[in-house]
């Protein structure tokens, strides 16, 4: 591959500016850092659920959902990817299941239908297979502030520039971040990096708030697991994607002090979206998260997460006009992050 993207520049950029939603990059970091904390038994069973035993068999699935959404058949999961909540950042900025998660669905409800799809032993293991590859992909999604937000359909409707090139702020957390920082998008990369933020995980700057990270993630709650690690990422646009609110950072040039301040934070949450990935899986398959200091909450083979999603839609929550305004714009964008797939 080396020699591909040296010889084949053009190709190259071409991939690039396709690659969505925390990128290739992004998930294929995320599904290696999460390989290397899965137990031997949560391994197998994910090895063989997915009919791949290669050193990259998390890896190799994490970005099928984004390619899956394009094309026939696969729309309706798009609004899957995300939760557009309908909070005021940089003043509040919080997640409401009931408010923020419409009748279509979100990443949150997603998360808990298809990790009771992946253990069903009666469904045909081609769903069963999707439902696995669609759990890799939503816990990278979720861990993107932007993949937790309302404003401007996510940030996609905010346009920036990134080294002088004209894009918006959700492709710049989505990619152009991460990869500046790396320097490439391949396979290849992905595990390089992800062998540096392992390395922080289990010894440096990240070993103590590990524990952090796997609490309150409980088998038998999806819904709330998914719901804090949203609150979590959700925190991060008023402190990091838009702390000056969106004038602060519409039109302007973001690869200077504004990559500066949002590097350490895109490296965190790529760090935790694969620990608790992995936890989440271990959570399930074992009962028991596998990471030190996460008891979590389990209660294996327990209700089958209906309780969390009848909630959804059955409230008299009544938007605000403006939130009825927000959530027209983005069914009328769409699912599209702004990539021509
Ligand atoms: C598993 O993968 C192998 C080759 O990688 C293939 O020959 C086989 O048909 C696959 N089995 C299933 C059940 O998909
Ligand atoms: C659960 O997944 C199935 C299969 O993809 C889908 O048809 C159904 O709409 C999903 N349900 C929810 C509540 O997301
Ligand atoms: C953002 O850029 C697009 C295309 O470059 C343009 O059509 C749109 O009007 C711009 N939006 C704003 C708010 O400036
Ligand atoms: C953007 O373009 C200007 C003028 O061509 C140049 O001086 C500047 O260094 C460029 N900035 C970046 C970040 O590439
Ligand atoms: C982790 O916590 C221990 C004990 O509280 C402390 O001594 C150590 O310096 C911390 N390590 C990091 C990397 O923050
Ligand atoms: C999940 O299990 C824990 C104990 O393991 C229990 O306290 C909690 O009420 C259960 N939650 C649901 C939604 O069943
Ligand atoms: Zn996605």
């Amino acid at each position: 591959m080396a020699t591909l993207k040296s010889t084949l520049p053009l190709l190259t950029l071409t991939l690039a500016s396709q690659a969505s939603a925390w990128g290739a990059l992004g998930h294929n970091t995320v599904a290696y850092i999460a390989q290397s904390f899965l137990l031997p038994q949560t391994a197998k069973y994910t090895q063989r659920l997915l009919n791949d035993t290669s050193n990259a068999y998390l890896a190799n699935i994490a970005t099928w959902a984004d390619s899956y959404r394009s094309q026939p058949g696969g729309a309706f999961s798009s609004p899957f990817h995300y939760i557009d909540a309908l909070d005021s950042p940089p003043e509040s900025c919080n997640v409401d299941f009931e408010r923020d998660c419409p009748e279509e669905g979100c990443i949150v409800s997603a998360i808990a239908n298809y990790t009771a799809r992946f253990q069903e032993k009666d469904l045909d293991l081609v769903e069963r297979q999707k439902a696995l590859k669609w759990v890799v992909h939503f816990l990278g999604d979720i861990h993107q502030p932007l993949h937790v937000e309302n404003l401007a359909v996510g940030g996609n409707l905010i346009n920036v520039t990134f080294n002088n090139a004209t894009t918006n702020l959700h492709r710049i957390w989505d990619s152009n971040i991460p990869e500046k920082l790396i320097g490439g998008f391949d396979l290849e990369d992905a595990e390089a990096w992800s062998k540096t933020l392992i390395g922080e995980i289990k010894t440096g700057k990240y070993a103590n708030a590990t524990k952090v990270w796997v609490q309150g993630m409980s088998a038998n709650d999806s819904i709330a697991s998914a719901m804090h690690w949203a609150t979590d990422s959700n925190a991060y646009v008023c402190s990091t994607v838009v702390p000056e609110g969106q004038e602060g950072v519409e039109n302007k040039e973001l690869s200077g002090e504004y990559y500066d301040d949002a590097i350490p934070v895109v490296q965190m949450q790529i760090a935790k979206a694969g620990v608790r990935l992995a936890a989440w899986l271990n959570l399930v398959v074992t009962g028991k998260t596998g990471v030190k200091g996460g008891k979590g909450g389990y209660h294996v083979g327990g209700n089958k997460m209906d309780g969390g999603l009848v909630k959804r839609g059955s409230g008299e929550l009544e938007l605000e006009a403006w939130m009825v305004e927000a959530r027209r714009v983005r069914r009328a964008y769409g699912w599209d992050c702004g990539h021509e797939h």
